[in-house]
């Protein structure tokens, strides 16, 4: 009995020895990078502007409402640039495609970086169909739709989810039934029997803030609203006139606007399917749907910062028109450099930094 136990501490007692050098090695600043760091930050707060990929940070480097400072800091696998647009400092950080390298990359920015608010800019899909390619969207709310309690065949509607007495799994945000969607003639309205697949029930994040009352007892979030003060101050913006030509024969088939919807949607899904976008849609009132835009919300939700998200329209998602695909394609760079334009004048119309919330927000590094 004794001796086990004495094997048991001496053997976490290595592990704890060998995961701390570890950690040592692979995941803490040098001090030499954290100088560097308190330095940047000695001239914040900064608006951080987290981008998906390099097509879409790259026309922001070249634009001329952007001023670089000609400097940037890589650490942990990310660059961080700095700059300035109209009166605010910014810091530009690319993520990656999905929601980890999003949630990753937003979380480094937010516990390394005095940061007062968050820009999220791309392109996204299309769920609506009221909207066209080349329309920038900005939405109150985001969700991550890819967390998903997935039904045990047989079961219905009326059964518990597992652990839903806990808590931990609902039914209430609605469900997608794979079922509906069969194309086998009489066999849709057929109970719970019909399909192996059954169906998906949509579940809310769980989330840690900061200044919750319990680190170890997350709360539920599905809908996470973007900064009022930011969404108002986009608004002002709404009559922008966007590029719809890319020379004097070659224009997208409407003029693009600046929109304002209900709602977008991530998830670590690549949606090129027509059935899932009108479900979507119907089920949960998206218009934008992307991989990352949820997950930089949610992070920035739970460090108590302010964010907003500004998406650009792609063609409708899993639309099986080729000449959608096509107009998608003959005007990305149109689109992009449309989008922005937009995050461009938002960040000029934003106050000066006051030094109250540069103490507000400054969260001390790990
Ligand atoms: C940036 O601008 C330079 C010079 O105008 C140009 O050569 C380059 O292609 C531009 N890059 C992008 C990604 O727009
Ligand atoms: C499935 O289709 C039926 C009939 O159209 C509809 O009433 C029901 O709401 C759908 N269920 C789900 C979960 O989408
Ligand atoms: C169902 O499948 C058949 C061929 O198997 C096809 O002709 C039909 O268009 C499909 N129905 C729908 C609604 O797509
Ligand atoms: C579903 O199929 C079963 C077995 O074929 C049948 O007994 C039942 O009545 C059907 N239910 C509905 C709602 O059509
Ligand atoms: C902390 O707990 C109190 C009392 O239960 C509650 O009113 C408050 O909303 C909680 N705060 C957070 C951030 O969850
Ligand atoms: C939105 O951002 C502004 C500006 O940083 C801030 O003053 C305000 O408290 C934020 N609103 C919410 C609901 O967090």
């Amino acid at each position: 009995m004794g001796v086990r136990a004495l094997f048991v501490m001496l053997v976490s007692a290595l592990f704890m020895l060998f995961n701390g050098q570890n950690a040592l090695v692979s995941c803490a600043l040098s001090s030499e990078l954290q100088e560097q760091i308190n330095a940047i930050n000695e001239d914040g707060p900064y608006m951080g502007l987290v981008i998906p990929n390099y097509f879409e940070l790259a026309p922001l480097l070249n634009n001329s409402g952007y001023i670089s400072s000609h400097s940037c800091i890589d650490f942990s696998g990310r660059r961080f640039h700095f700059g300035v647009i109209g009166q605010k400092s910014v810091i530009l950080v690319l993520s990656g495609l999905g929601m980890i390298n999003a949630a990753i990359t937003t979380q480094l920015l937010l516990i390394h970086f005095s940061i007062e608010g968050v820009v999220h800019y791309g392109i996204a899909g299309n769920a609506n169909d009221e909207h066209h390619i080349g329309d920038v969207a900005i939405s109150h709310y985001w969700g991550h739709l890819g967390l998903w309690s997935w039904q045990r065949y047989g079961l219905g509607p009326q059964d518990k989810l597992p652990f839903e007495e806990n808590g931990d799994y609902t039914r209430k945000y609605g469900y997608l039934r794979f079922a509906n969607y069969t194309n086998v003639s009489g066999s849709a309205e057929n109970s719970s029997y019909d399909n192996f697949l059954n169906n998906v029930y949509y579940q809310p994040e769980e989330v840690f803030p900061i200044d919750g009352n319990n680190t170890e007892q997350g709360k539920h979030v599905l809908w996470v609203q973007v900064n009022d003060t930011y969404y108002n101050i986009a608004s002002r913006l709404k009559n922008m006139k966007l590029d719809k030509c890319i020379n004097s024969k070659t224009c997208l088939s409407h003029t693009p606007h600046l929109i304002f919807v209900s709602n977008g949607a991530s998830a670590s899904i690549y949606v090129d399917n027509a059935a899932y976008r009108s479900f979507i849609r119907d089920t949960f009132k998206v218009t934008q749907v992307d991989m990352e835009s949820a997950s930089v919300a949610l992070i920035c939700y739970q460090q108590r910062v302010p964010f907003i998200v500004i998406r650009a329209l792609s063609n409708l998602a899993g639309s099986e028109s080729s000449e959608d695909s096509h107009e998608a394609e003959t005007f990305a760079s149109l689109i992009i450099n449309n989008l922005v334009k937009v995050v461009v004048e938002f960040v000029k119309l934003l106050p000066a930094s006051s030094s109250l919330s540069s103490s507000k927000t400054k969260i001390s590094p790990m």
